[in-house]
């Protein structure tokens, strides 16, 4: 069956184009003016944007935190995906004590096959020594050349010190691999948190505890890293002015930041349900959000990703102490409806927005030209959306199955249809997407950025 999309205006990474777009089975077969095709499904789509499918390069379906797991699981976190038009998600595996790298590669990619959008995979490095370090070659040869690695988390088994993040890099530099950071700098946090009282119930005490100064010494100590050697490193969901000040100090460093350090800030903890807000790193001030604004103009940023990490309102106890809540906010339905509607709203270039959403994380995740651009032979993944359709009156379960959402009431977007791989998965609102998705192997054919 083809499909033809007639008049609409495509977002390219560098350019607006009205034209249509002709597809068949899973890739794009045409993309041009007053295409024709015989016996072709021909939509109209005259007023509609179409944007390539959205990547988030940042989920965390169904991970353990503190005792319990992030509410959404492959299944429902990939169905609140696509109704947002994020047609891949790129998660994380997780390496348990005594597992090897294959074994949480092959683990997590089990539990993904449930998934309805597309999914590829970062490799967490939570432990360091000559076996996981001799992995990495064949870990990227399957298809996974990212690895995550956190400089904080110490109590959670997650911390890697600097030195041996220092050896992995060199590694990951060798063999075409990208290293991602969480980057808190643990000895910095440790001695805030000492100075506040662990029993408090008080949320705000969580931002309290994770000053930017932690996140501006990691950055600094993460930039000589790379600088001493040439590895290539991305650092997840920056936060703070400092940190972008620090970090705009090394170019080379790749940066993505997220929804909730741009749109919320640290007064959502003096909120009665001010525990939701608790994630790591902390929501910061309304300057830090307008220098992460900014930089997002510039291009200083190069991915937003949503660290999806969601609770239900039950998941999260009220009057628990600050140190016990469990870290993480939902946002991957409403990462691409919330956005269009800022950049409208802002009349910035919508162009910006598809490579912030969709083309960079296809480059820097090694994904393109599979993914991430509307062109020929490319996957058929689009998201066409009416601009004219700013809501502001949705419902949490609208956008999923999760209880609570820290964005209820801002302006969106959503979209009308989304294809993925040239199937509709989405229609107004309604999933029809049955299908599993697929894995989506990073490979070395296509950097640009
Ligand atoms: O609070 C968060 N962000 N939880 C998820 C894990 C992480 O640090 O990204
Ligand atoms: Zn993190
Ligand atoms: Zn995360």
């Amino acid at each position: 069956m083809k499909t033809l999309l007639t008049n609409g205006k495509l977002v390219h990474p560098d350019r607006i184009e009205p034209a249509d777009i002709l597809f068949s089975d899973d890739k794009i077969e045409a993309v041009g003016q007053s295409l024709a095709a015989d016996g072709a499904e021909k939509i109209d789509c005259t007023g509609r944007l179409i944007f390539p499918g959205i990547i988030d390069p940042h989920t965390h379906f169904g991970i353990p935190i503190k005792d319990g797991r992030s509410a959404d699981d492959f299944a429902s976190g990939s169905r609140a995906a696509l109704l947002g038009g994020v047609t891949t998600v790129i998660d994380f595996t997780s390496l348990e004590r005594g597992q090897s790298l294959a074994d949480s590669v092959a683990s997590r990619r089990k539990l993904a096959e449930v998934s309805l959008c597309d999914y590829s995979l970062h490799c967490n490095v939570t432990r360091l020594d000559d076996n996981i370090l001799a992995e990495i070659p064949e870990i990227i040869d399957s298809g996974v050349s990212s690895f995550k690695v956190f400089t904080t988390y110490r109590e959670g088994g997650l911390y890697l010190d600097y030195p041996r993040i220092e050896e992995l890099a060199g590694v990951l530099s060798k063999y075409g691999g990208l290293l991602m950071v969480h980057a808190e700098d643990d000895g910095i946090l440790q001695a805030a948190r000492e100075k506040l009282d662990p029993d408090s119930t008080d949320p705000s005490l969580h931002g309290v505890s994770r000053p930017a100064a932690a996140e501006v010494r990691a950055i600094e100590k993460i930039a000589n890293i790379v600088t001493r050697t040439g590895c290539p490193t991305y650092i997840v969901h920056l936060s703070s002015a400092a940190g972008l000040t620090v970090a705009s100090r090394f170019p080379e460093l790749i940066l993505e930041t997220c929804p909730q350090y741009l749109l919320l800030d640290n007064r959502r903890y003096a909120d009665s349900d001010g525990r939701m807000y608790v994630a790591s790193p902390p929501l910061r001030k309304p300057a830090d959000n307008l220098a992460l604004w900014q930089a997002v103009q510039k291009s200083q940023i190069a991915t937003l990703g949503t660290d999806h990490c969601p609770f239900n309102l039950d998941d999260k106890k009220a009057h628990i102490p600050f140190t016990e809540i469990p870290n993480g906010m939902g946002g991957v339905s409403l990462l691409f409806p919330l956005m269009l509607a800022e950049f409208l709203q802002r009349s910035w270039d919508l162009s910006l927005l598809a490579r912030l959403l969709s083309a960079n994380a296809a480059a820097i995740f090694q994904l393109a030209p599979t993914k991430g651009r509307i062109s020929v032979g490319s996957d058929a993944d689009l998201v066409v959306v009416d601009p004219s359709r700013v809501t502001r009156d949705w419902l949490p379960e609208q956008i999923g199955t999760i209880d609570w959402t820290p964005y209820r009431g801002m302006a969106a977007i959503f979209p009308e249809r989304v294809y993925l791989r040239g199937r509709l998965a989405v229609d107004k609102g309604t999933i029809l997407a049955h299908a599993p998705g697929q894995f989506i192997a990073a490979h070395s054919a296509d950097q640009a950025c």
